[in-house]
């Protein structure tokens, strides 16, 4: 389904439980948009489904487009009218509707309603432009709000120094490192497409190619040789896979999927994150930082860092400091235990 806002001719009924729920969730976001609108993000979560008392539905803004996505529920043409009316009074623009419904389960399908794709959706974050076109060939939108917060560390923290990218999808995080000044980065995935839309927006953002590289491979395998460790298994022999030098990174990025398979093993963020993380710090410089992150709801933070700061021990390396980042308040978390967990180690 998709109507531009206020030319929408449902009416909104702002006394019906989601129009209630819905004011309630922009009005706590009235300052958080004041200020993300004042540095020109134009990217944000309006509504976070249960936890803001909507399960299955969630409500991003994406530049124009307001992006509504449902999981096991539907929208009505009322639910639609209020969605609209109550974004568009509150953000004070007339933005393209846009209604993914997903069926929620892993390699969930995505189903566009009534949306026949244009060109040219930029979103703009942290002074970066990104294509957030709605409809693409995944499921999921290409840029992951949740993890705004750590792009922006990302920002603060790469003046200077060489970055490794890993499970990198569209780049955002690369791009961030690019932002902020990195001499080098190196991105990651097995994703060719969404590698070249991160390649198609850092030529966006006028960033030198030369010094943002991005590679097709495996990274069980990628990461293993770069962290001077043999590739493991059968598919080693069996399969051919991106030769690579051992390599150390002034700052390593480590945003893996809750879970996927590949010839090579599977990443598995709830039974062995260590299969990850090890060599993940071996490719990290003496001195250097890492950004590692966890997003099964069903890992918690307490045992997901002690078992990092025994993967820093076992390694014989010291963990100067390890930090928490907080997706930011368009993410709320009433008991501070969102999905996503982001940590930012010194080792
Ligand atoms: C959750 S996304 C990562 C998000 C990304 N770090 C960001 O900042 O937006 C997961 C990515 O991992 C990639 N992926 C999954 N398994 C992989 C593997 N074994 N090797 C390389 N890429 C993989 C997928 O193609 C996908 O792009």
């Amino acid at each position: 389904m998709c109507a531009r806002g206020a030319g929408l001719s449902l009416n909104a009924q702002p006394s019906s439980r989601l129009g209630q729920l819905l004011s309630g969730a922009l009005e706590r976001r009235r300052w958080l948009l004041r200020d993300l609108v004042a540095e020109h993000t134009d990217c944000f979560r309006l509504l976070h489904g249960a936890v803001e008392g909507v399960p299955g539905l969630t409500l991003d803004r994406y530049g124009s487009v307001l992006l509504a996505q449902t999981w096991k529920r539907s929208l009505d043409e009322s639910d639609v009218g209020v969605i609209v009316d109550l974004a568009g009074e509150a953000l004070d623009e007339d933005l393209l509707f846009v209604w993914n419904h997903r069926d929620g389960g892993a390699g969930s399908f995505a189903r566009f309603f009534d949306f026949t794709e244009e060109s040219g959706f930029v979103g703009r974050e942290l002074g970066l432009m990104y294509d957030v076109r709605p409809r693409h060939r995944g499921a999921d939108p290409l840029l992951f709000l949740d993890l705004r917060a750590g792009r922006r560390k990302v920002m603060e923290a790469a003046l200077g120094k060489t970055v490794l990218n890993l499970f990198a999808y569209t780049c955002g995080l690369g791009l961030a490192a690019m932002q902020g000044g990195a001499r080098q980065v190196l991105n990651l995935d097995f994703s060719a497409s969404a590698l070249e839309i991160g390649r198609a927006n850092a030529a966006r953002n006028g960033f030198d190619l030369q010094c943002f590289a991005t590679l097709q491979a495996d990274c069980l395998p990628a990461l293993r040789q770069l962290a001077g460790l043999p590739v493991k298994g059968r598919a080693s022999r069996r399969r051919s896979y991106v030769r690579l030098q051992q390599r150390r990174f002034d700052l390593v990025l480590l945003d893996p999927p809750a879970w996927s398979k590949s010839p090579f093993g599977a990443v598995d963020v709830v039974r062995d994150y260590m299969s990850l993380f090890k060599p993940a710090l071996l490719a990290t410089a003496e001195g250097g930082q890492m950004m590692v992150t966890n997003n099964s709801p069903r890992v918690l933070w307490d045992d997901w860092v002690a078992g990092l700061e025994r993967g820093v021990r076992k390694l014989g390396r010291q963990l100067r400091s390890l930090d928490r980042i907080r997706p930011e308040a368009d993410f709320p978390s009433p008991d501070g235990q969102s999905p996503l967990k982001v940590a930012w180690l010194e080792v």
